[in-house]
């Protein structure tokens, strides 16, 4: 499948342990950093559609901040019980001025 690159923000604007949603051709993505890594996700939760932005998060995954869903950033797996249905997890890419990159299926 076809992807296309997008350049959000330098790594510095993303500290770890923090997230920032943007939206890209009209896809909610969300950038979180955590020590374990940058990840790119898509920012909706499939329970009951709520944001991802602001979600705790420890290691590789993020829990929705309404109701808790644990989801797996490397993967968009969901780990816990009130969904089953995954989020998109999307390629990230630190280029060499260090800009964080998104991969997004066309
Ligand atoms: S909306 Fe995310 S867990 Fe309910």
């Amino acid at each position: 499948m076809a992807k296309s690159r997008h350049r959000l923000i330098r790594l510095a604007e993303l500290p770890v342990d923090t997230n920032q949603g943007f939206r890209i051709d009209g896809k909610p993505v969300l950038l979180c950093r955590t020590a374990a890594g940058v990840f790119a996700i898509e920012n909706r939760c499939t329970h009951q559609l709520a944001p991802l932005e602001g979600g705790r998060m420890r290691g590789t995954n993020l829990f929705c901040p309404r109701h808790g869903q644990r989801f797996d950033m490397r993967t968009g797996a969901t780990v816990g019980q009130l969904t089953k249905i995954p989020i998109q997890a999307y390629e990230v890419c630190i280029d060499e001025d260090d800009t964080i990159e998104v991969l997004l299926p066309d």
